[in-house]
């Protein structure tokens, strides 16, 4: 919700889509079944994994799939919004959130906007 706020502040009427984005680009996370500590613990993991082990352990059972969920998030939360019917933008968001900054297919400000409110 923080995040929602502060975009809608720095971008005063903002579009729905945006503030969708602000509000749902992490859905991805509700499917690894990781609580905080978890997800801590994942983080450092991650920190530690090449993308294409991280990838594969996704399809995987124990806390090693859970960290691959984890760490794949964007792309699995783009497709619940897909199916959810979500707009383009918001979808766009969620599979890219995590990108470096300027390698985003969405509108450049809109990103930075969402991306400050997220740190
Ligand atoms: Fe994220």
């Amino acid at each position: 919700m923080k995040v929602a706020r502060d975009v809608v502040g720095v971008l005063g009427d903002a579009e729905r889509p945006v503030v969708a984005a602000a509000l749902l680009h992490d859905v991805g996370k509700l499917g690894c079944g990781l609580g905080t500590m978890g997800r801590v613990v994942a983080t450092l993991a991650i920190a530690g994994t090449s993308r294409s082990t991280l990838e594969a352990w996704a399809g995987g059972r124990g806390f090693t799939g859970r960290v691959g969920r984890y760490f794949c998030h964007p792309e699995s939360g783009a497709l619940l919004l897909e199916a959810a019917g979500s707009d383009a933008f918001t979808v766009a968001w969620a599979r890219e959130h995590q990108n470096p900054s300027g390698s985003w297919s969405v509108d450049a400000r809109l990103a930075e906007v969402l991306a400050g409110a997220d740190r």
